[in-house]
């Protein structure tokens, strides 16, 4: 996994816990003397160890965690890659775009990253279907990269999961509904 992704984790981390912390995760779970540079690719393994450590520290499921992580993890993707991310001014076609063009242009800058096959389709205005496809089984953060967009947009957003490769399918379907953020009078 892209240092940056590591990064994006040491930031949630600060937040919902403190230096110390991130510290110790990185004593016991990495190797001595590690410093994540965002373009580098560090192993997977470093990521989940660290990710399952903070779920028996916060008393969470993995699920709740990749959930929060994901939804973290936009606004810090979105600042790191500005250059890619800046022509989407609507959640719409940041959506329709994960694939074809942002984690396209993230394979270019990196030379071969770990993503996965996310087909995107306009089903109905307000509905996307997402067939998203990975040997790391990451849905949970790909809903919470979603939700992250949302924030990031003001859309109000609503997944459902009804198919699932950790349930044996070939690939998760992830219905994405999304409207406009009520404004709010107060
Ligand atoms: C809502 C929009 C997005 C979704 C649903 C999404 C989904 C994902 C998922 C699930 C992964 C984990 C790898 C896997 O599942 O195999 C991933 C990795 C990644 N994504 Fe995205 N992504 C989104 C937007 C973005 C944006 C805006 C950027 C930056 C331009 C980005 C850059 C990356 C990078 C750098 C990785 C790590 C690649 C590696 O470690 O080699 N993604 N994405």
């Amino acid at each position: 996994m892209k240092g940056s992704i590591f990064n994006a984790l040491e930031t949630l981390v600060l937040e919902l816990k403190d230096t110390l912390y991130w510290e110790n995760l990185l004593v016991k779970h990495a190797p001595k003397g590690r410093c994540y540079i965002g373009v580098n690719d560090y192993p997977d393994t470093e990521l989940y160890a660290m990710v399952n450590a903070i779920c028996e520290e916060l008393q969470l499921t993995l699920d709740e965690v990749l959930a929060l992580f994901g939804r973290h993890l936009f606004a810090h993707l979105m600042h790191h890659y500005e250059v890619v991310v800046s022509r989407f001014a609507h959640f719409e076609a940041l959506i329709l775009n994960i694939n074809n063009v942002i984690h396209k242009e993230v394979n270019k800058l990196h030379n071969g990253a770990n993503l996965p096959i996310m087909r995107c389709m306009m089903i109905a205005s307000g509905h996307i279907e997402i067939h998203y496809n990975s040997p790391r089984k990451l849905c949970i953060l790909a809903e919470g990269l979603i939700y992250g967009a949302g924030d990031h947009f003001d859309m109000a957003v609503k997944i459902t999961h009804p198919q699932c490769q950790h349930r044996g399918a070939e690939a998760c379907i992830l219905n994405v509904y999304y409207t406009q953020q009520e404004e709010n009078d107060g």
